[in-house]
């Protein structure tokens, strides 16, 4: 069991992210994520994306993109789990499981769509023109990227404090009708970051694509320095006297700078240095603090494979914790097999939710498999693969017998044999005290139980 706070959090793939973004988000997330209680779920909202954007060109650019800002930027993907929305279709699956539970009436007050019907109004317009169900059920996508990893904390912007709102709201309705007094999601909470700074573009106006007045990140040095060199400044001559308190291009140096730094810049402004060469101070600091990024990311970008590689990696870890959750709420709504609806030791009714259960499922290549999953939900087992159900459910059938079951330890884990051959293999444990004692709960949970 960890109890490390999981962090959870999406960016949509829509641009190419900006110093803004960078300080706002990407930094501060990648330094969390360093935190050894921080276990980290960052991913590229790209069905998201989808809402917003019906170009793939600029879609698949964009993921590519900000893929590489956050390697670039020093994320570290053995710490963290670092994915692509799309690559998890759980996913989309439990969108649908939720939004048969999401009330409509929630969704008609979410802003984005709100601002959307009032624009229509406005223009006498009909008050759903031009609205996707896409961006109505915008609120649902999101709250099963949150509900599927059972995050705890969600960083994120003022604007999305609704959404995570509403994922509680989902989860919670889903939890009361088919928990049966189990929680299968826990609450997730909104993390405003009110210390990380927002800061100013060009003109001294928030920094955002819209208002075009963004520097770029990691594109090259001499964009950078053409961006600074059109930052705006009053007109004080070199000589004067300038105010750093009034100067957005202080604002930026001091963003990045060591409180040192900004004290030495602040000195000289007051002291009449030029604003020319102080867009040259900022200049140089940004190219120092980003240079080696920058040229990190230029390699990554041109490798896409590598960041295929890495991303799916990180998709197969996602999965490793979403594939056997949404089993298991599949099973809660009534999505099962019919081939092993048994009970193991076909208790009576009431106590059937109690005890362990066999699952099974289908691979994509057709063979058959199932899994063991305690009174609690966790995996105690899971098959090897069988040409037909008929095996599959031969073996289930046989372990609920009385016999010995044939456990076998290696390492931090074990396998179950049968007849001379494996048949299912047990978790991946932290140590072998916690292997011997799921071995335990697996020997309970398989024996014949006394009425
Ligand atoms: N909607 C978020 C945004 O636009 C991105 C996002 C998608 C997200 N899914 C998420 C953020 C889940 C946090 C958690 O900023």
């Amino acid at each position: 069991m960890t109890t490390r706070t999981r962090i959870l959090t999406g960016i949509t793939t829509t641009g190419t992210p900006h110093l803004g973004n960078y300080a706002g988000a990407i930094r501060p997330a990648i330094l969390a994520s360093r935190d050894s209680n921080a276990d980290s779920f960052y991913f590229l909202a790209d069905y998201h994306a989808l809402i917003k954007c019906d170009d793939p060109q600029r879609i698949q650019r964009s993921r590519l993109e900000i893929a590489a800002t956050w390697l670039a930027g020093g994320l570290d993907v053995d710490r963290v789990t670092f994915y692509r929305q799309s690559d998890i279709p759980e996913i989309p699956e439990l969108t649908w499981l939720l939004t048969c539970v999401a009330a409509k009436g929630l969704l008609n007050r979410a802003h984005a769509y709100k601002a959307s019907v009032d624009k229509n109004l406005e223009t006498g317009e009909d008050p759903d023109a031009g609205i996707t169900m896409g961006l109505y059920s915008y609120p649902v996508l999101m709250a099963a990227d949150i509900l599927m990893f059972n995050a705890h904390k969600v960083p994120v912007g003022r604007d999305q404090i609704q959404h995570v709102e509403m994922a509680r709201d989902i989860g919670q309705r889903f939890n009361h009708l088919f928990g049966q007094g189990k929680e299968f999601f826990a609450m997730p909470e909104a993390l405003i970051e009110e210390s990380v700074a927002t800061l100013p573009g060009l003109d001294g106006r928030k920094m955002s694509k819209s208002y075009d007045n963004t520097i770029p990140l990691f594109s090259s040095a001499k964009e950078m320095k053409d961006a600074i060199s059109r930052i705006v400044t009053d007109s004080r001559a070199p000589g004067e006297a300038k105010d750093p308190g009034n100067s957005h291009l202080f604002t930026l140096y001091q963003a990045f700078s060591t409180p040192a730094q900004a004290e030495e810049l602040r000195s000289e402004l007051l002291q009449g240095l030029g604003w020319g060469e102080a867009k040259n101070r900022l200049f140089h600091l940004l190219d120092a603090e980003l240079g080696e990024a920058r040229e990190h990311y230029h390699q990554l970008i041109a490798r896409p494979a590598d960041l295929e590689d890495i991303l799916q990696l990180g998709a197969s870890k996602a999965r490793a914790v979403a594939t056997p959750f949404l089993a298991q709420l599949r099973e809660a709504v009534g999505l099962r097999s019919f081939v092993n609806q048994v009970q193991v030791a076909a208790a009576p009714k009431k106590k059937a939710a109690k005890t362990a259960r066999f699952v099974s499922f289908r691979e994509d290549d057709g063979s058959f498999r199932f899994r063991l999953l305690a009174a609690d939900g966790e995996q105690l087992l899971l098959s090897r693969t069988f040409a037909d159900g008929k095996a599959a459910g031969a073996v289930t059938k046989h372990l609920q017998g009385d016999e010995e079951l044939d456990l076998r330890t290696a390492a931090n884990t074990f396998s179950l044999w049968l007849q001379g051959e494996c048949v299912a293999d047990g978790p991946e444990f932290a140590d072998s005290a916690a292997r011997d004692s799921a071995i335990a709960a697996l020997r309970a949970a398989l024996a014949p139980q006394q009425d």
